[in-house]
């Protein structure tokens, strides 16, 4: 490196302290890896399949990819355009592209952090049991054909108020320990090693599960359509599923923009993490519905259909035990990057915003985390009587965050992005400040940002809440 240039670096830290300290994604690569890690998780493996079997097969899925094509991959594309533009976290970015500073859109990021704690509150608690089946199905465990005996191995799990904890705990513990290591070292360097292994276990399983006899039991399961099923509540569902599984609508992906490179093609990667985790989704939905239906099994809906039917299926089947061990792996990979990028929305904010630093920035979120976790974590045992709209707080923070907070939120940045912040700025932030020639792309999304997404999400929130 050049005197010259150091001196330069030098004089830029000067006037702008921040350059200092802001890191992002090491490299392009790097930031699609983690992009897609944020994508990728447990919606696709413990969500995806069974809402699609639940609510109508293949009609879900038209749904489901309406919604991902005209709310979800728009509402990521302005995140991520608005992160980058402003180089800051959620909050900040609202604050710093708000055109008046009277006008309260850094709320849009507020209700994203409180989103995020929500969210995380019961995802770190399936993630643990995830986590404590890798080990119960290492040791054997779990072997058994019988449902009565996997349901037996599931509830002394959830039931412990020790167990549940310890496991959620552990998780946030190795979180942590990710995410104090920094943007390129910690989510980076994680995501780049676990998405390529994730994806050649889960087709290991795919061939395993579509070679069984009576496979094609389970392809109609989930690809019949039964539009009978599309209620406007499925709807919604398939609406906050969509948010859901892009990360959308709190702030993660504007997080996660923000370090990303100025020279990256924000609307083709975005559509190429969309993509890749769509292939997740259903690389994940033939994995358990045909070896499901080839043992006979029921199809059984929520944490269930994980962890109950699955370790009898592969009780099932020959040298089942190896296999369940590789999708219990498999799964805790995709957990770790979604919740990776979770983690990330508060800890970016306390660190640059009130300047604490990181590492006590992650140590802060973990004890918040650790404590409203607990009341998930507890909805099987000490708390299964506290409800509230008779919901336990598992359920009721699973709701709020992806039937309410997300669409709601998702409604307020296509707004906010679409007529606040502007085509102008909008066309400067995607063509790269004119790098790219684009335009075509840019008017179509600028369009649906403006008017399709933000209607649609209009109608289907009412009617999904039953208003209208
Ligand atoms: N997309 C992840 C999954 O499918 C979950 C997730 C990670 C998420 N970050 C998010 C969901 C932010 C909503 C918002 O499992």
């Amino acid at each position: 490196m050049s005197v010259q240039n150091d001196a330069q670096k030098e004089q830029e830290k000067l006037i702008n302290p921040a350059v200092l300290q802001r890191t992002g994604f090491a490299t392009a690569l790097g930031a699609v890896f983690a992009t897609i890690g944020s994508a990728v998780g447990l919606g696709n493996i413990w969500k995806f399949p069974y809402l699609a079997g639940a609510n109508g097969g293949a009609a879900f899925i038209i749904v489901y990819l309406i919604s991902t094509l005209m709310v979800g991959l728009p509402v990521m594309v302005a995140e991520i355009m608005m992160g980058r533009e402003a180089r800051a976290n959620a909050i900040e970015t609202m604050r710093k592209l708000s055109p008046s500073k009277s006008q309260p859109w850094w709320l849009i990021g507020v209700s994203g952090a409180l989103a995020a704690f929500l969210i995380m509150a019961f995802y770190t608690e399936v993630s643990g049991w995830v986590f404590a089946y890798v080990f119960k199905s290492i040791s054997g465990s779990l072997l058994s054909t019988d449902p009565e005996v996997t349901s037996q191995a599931y509830a002394s799990l959830v039931t412990s108020p020790f167990q549940s904890l310890l496991w959620q705990w552990i998780v946030l513990a190795l979180m942590s320990l990710i995410i104090i290591r920094g943007v390129s070292k910690g989510i980076e360097a994680t995501t780049k090693r676990l998405l390529p292994l994730l994806l050649v276990l889960l087709v290991i399983i795919d061939v395993r599960s579509l070679t069984l006899p009576g496979a094609s039991e389970g392809l109609r399961f989930l690809f019949n359509p039964d539009f009978s099923k599309l209620t406007g509540a499925a709807i919604l569902t398939a609406v906050g599923l969509a948010f859901f599984k892009l990360s959308v609508g709190m702030g993660t992906m504007t997080t996660y923009g923000s370090y990303w490179k100025d020279n990256q093609n924000i609307p083709s990667t975005t559509a190429r993490v969309m993509l890749s985790d769509l292939a997740v989704s259903m690389l994940a939905g033939l994995a358990i519905f045909p070896a499901v239906f080839a043992f006979g099994f029921e199809p059984s809906a929520g944490p269930s259909l994980l962890f109950i039917t699955i370790p009898s299926v592969f009780a099932s089947m020959p040298l089942g035990n190896i296999f369940m061990v590789l999708f219990f792996l498999l799964t805790s990979f995709a957990a770790t990057g979604a919740m990776l990028s979770l983690f990330e929305v508060p800890v970016a904010f306390l660190a640059e915003s009130t300047k604490m630093g990181r590492v006590k920035a992650t140590v802060v979120t973990a004890v918040l985390l650790a404590l409203i976790g607990s009341t998930a974590a507890l909805s099987s045992s000490t708390m299964a009587d506290f409800t509230i709209f008779g919901k336990t707080m598992f359920d009721l923070y699973d709701f709020v965050s992806s039937n309410l907070l997300l669409p709601i939120g998702g409604l307020f940045i296509s707004i906010f992005a679409g007529w606040f912040w502007g085509a102008d700025n909008i066309r400067k932030a995607l063509s790269n400040h004119g790098m790219l020639k684009n335009d075509l792309v840019v008017t179509g999304l600028i369009v649906i940002i403006k008017f399709v997404t933000p209607i649609l999400l209009i109608v289907v929130l009412l009617n999904g809440l039953g208003i209208v």
